[in-house]
């Protein structure tokens, strides 16, 4: 038990969200049995994508001769033994689904063909016309095993975690915290880089090597594809982690990457911004806790840190009251921050999406989470815009862009307490968050210059802190900003716990958070509270994780009764 208290009644919570179980259901099965059927001009009989799915229900007759194939596929240890559906006791979604996205792309026609032709006959398809017939069942066996099946154990995976996405600038700071922080680089701990373009990783490596010439490891590089099945497989295969950095998110094919590590049990961790693309994944949480695969999206200085802060205060109150926490409110107090260009190029792709991801983005509890109250007026985004003066910190609350995003997060962290057997925060639990300032005209002022993006980028510009993809604020300025969480947290009979989490620039932050959770997963995962779910930073990684980021700099901090804010910390503003 996280909090050391009695497990609760779920059916008083929801996920609120019943397209998380949309998600699951495997999409488009009839149009792709369509395509199958199509392929009956096909000179060969491959049906082997819609035939390996076991227990896939009333697979329909085909109008192909039976297979030769088919059996080997079935056979390959994919691991596909697992049963389309399972009762599991769940408030909202009546069964798991198995997400099929990721092995029909696999297993397409012509994945099979290709890795044939390669294995057996040199390339060349004119000796697979004629030397097709003359394959050894053996041989085709093994063909699917090491093609398409899952050849390596989790402990014998060559590397802790892969980073995928490195050639960006959030890239360049996970190599850069690795470099500094993470200790037997090379012996207890090796990592791989991957990403579309392996130039651009080898630059990334030499670049690190000249930073830290005392550090004599140099990570691999892995060409791959988020869009190509079998690269994807190639990067879950060769891990027990994947670090997912390439964005947007939304663009990409993560979610097959995502699906890939659930079926080569390799755990996911990602560190994406955009609650559209994490309700995507949400999808697969019962999938996820059934395969023990642990998928952390959002591991990051936004949305990641926040949520660890919450969790943090929640068990400081705890300590204090066995009473369910009824409020929680932080307050973001920083010298400001500079967005990358991967951070501009993500914004600007959730705007082009806006109308089809308006609901989710609208949708306070769009990730779960939901109270059994229904709808409450303090947990509408209308609060989110407030600007009003609150004692808990003896200053005024303005709008902050990220607690669209937190607000969300924190909210799933406390359903996925409850469903993962645990405590949550509270059956009642209301969270908010906004900025932090001295007086009602600061407030203002920073509310009415949030303005626009394209106003935003303009100013920017003016500034010569509009950055490119793969740029983003250097080093020195990064080193002068400093991000602290204000957290009051206040139990149902009154007691409560006010808590600081100081921090520094929150791209820093991002690599801190993604790698300590990326470890954790990856070699210390008898330290974690559970073993599988699409899980919360604060979920998945617990005290454990607090402690990791604790130790290479981040502080958390209980506040004495008397504490008051410095407003005076923040001398200049970066931006
Ligand atoms: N939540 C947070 O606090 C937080 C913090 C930092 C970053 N982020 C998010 O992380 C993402 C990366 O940010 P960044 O500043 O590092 O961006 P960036 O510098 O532009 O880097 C983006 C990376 O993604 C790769 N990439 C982009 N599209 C791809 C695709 N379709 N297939 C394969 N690789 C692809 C790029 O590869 P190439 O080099 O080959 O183009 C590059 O490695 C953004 O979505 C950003 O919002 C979130």
């Amino acid at each position: 038990m996280i909090f050391g208290r009695p497990t609760v009644d779920n059916k008083r919570f929801s996920t609120g969200t019943p397209e998380a179980t949309k998600a699951t259901t495997p999409r488009g099965r009839d149009h792709f049995h369509a395509r199958i059927r199509a392929r009956t001009a096909y000179r060969t009989t491959f049906p082997c994508a819609p035939r390996a799915h076991a227990g896939s229900p009333s697979p329909r007759p085909s109008r192909l001769a039976p297979s030769r194939l088919a059996p080997f596929v079935a056979r390959a240890s994919l691991p596909l033994d697992t049963p389309m559906t399972l009762k599991v006791a769940h408030p909202t979604s009546e069964s798991v689904h198995r997400p099929l996205d990721f092995v029909e792309s696999l297993l397409s026609k012509e994945n099979v063909e290709k890795g044939l032709t390669e294995h057996f006959f040199e390339g060349k398809p004119q000796l697979f016309d004629k030397y097709w017939d003359s394959l050894k069942e053996h041989e085709l066996r093994e063909f699917f095993q090491t093609r398409f099946g899952k050849t390596t154990s989790r402990e014998d995976r060559k590397h802790a975690f892969v980073v995928y996405g490195a050639s960006g600038y959030t890239g360049k700071l996970i190599l850069e915290y690795i470099y500094e922080h993470v200790k037997g680089l090379g012996t207890e701990i090796t990592f791989a880089l991957a990403g579309r373009t392996p130039a651009k990783l080898h630059a990334r490596i030499d670049a690190i090597k000249q930073k830290f010439p005392e550090v004599a490891y140099a990570p691999d590089v892995l060409r791959a594809d988020i869009a190509d099945a079998r690269d994807i497989r190639a990067l879950a295969l060769c891990a027990r982690c994947v670090l997912n950095v390439a964005g947007p998110f939304m663009n990409t094919n993560a979610h097959l990457l995502v699906q890939a590590c659930l079926e080569y049990d390799c755990d996911y961790v990602d560190v994406n911004g955009e609650v559209p693309f994490t309700h995507k994944l949400i999808g697969l949480h019962d999938y996820a806790k059934q395969r023990r695969v642990i998928v952390c999206p959002n591991a990051a200085g936004a949305g990641g840190l926040p949520d660890v802060a919450a969790f943090f205060a929640a068990k400081e109150l705890r300590a204090k009251t066995d009473a369910d926490i009824a409020r929680m409110h932080t307050f973001m107090h920083s010298n400001g921050g500079v967005p990358s260009g991967g951070t501009l190029a993500t914004r600007a792709a959730m705007t082009k999406a806006m109308s089809k991801v308006a609901k989710i983005m609208a949708d306070p509890f769009a990730l779960g989470g939901t109270v059994s109250d229904g709808k409450r007026a303090e947990d509408s985004d209308k609060c989110l815009n407030k600007i009003e003066h609150w004692d808990d910190f003896d200053g005024w609350s303005g709008p902050f862009t990220y607690a669209f995003y937190d607000t969300r997060l924190i909210r799933r962290s406390n359903w996925l307490l409850m469903d993962m057997g645990e405590d949550p925060y509270g059956m009642k639990f209301n969270y908010c968050e906004h900025l932090l300032f001295p007086d009602e005209a600061s407030a203002r002022a920073a509310a009415s210059a949030n303005t626009s993006s394209k106003k935003e980028e303009e100013k920017l510009k003016a500034e010569g802190k509009l950055y490119e993809l793969g740029e983003g604020l250097d080093d020195e300025t990064r080193g002068k900003l400093f991000t602290d969480y204000y957290v009051n947290a206040v139990a149902e009979d009154g007691a409560r716990v006010r808590a600081r989490v100081s921090a520094g620039d929150g791209y820093d932050e991002t690599a801190r958070v993604s790698v300590e959770t990326a470890l954790l997963l990856a070699c210390k995962r008898d330290e974690l509270p559970f073993v599988g779910g699409v899980l919360t930073p604060s979920v998945a990684g617990g005290q454990a994780l607090i402690d990791a980021v604790r130790r290479t700099g981040i502080t958390f901090e209980v506040l004495p009764e008397d504490f008051k804010v410095d407003f005076a910390k923040v001398t200049e503003r970066v931006a």
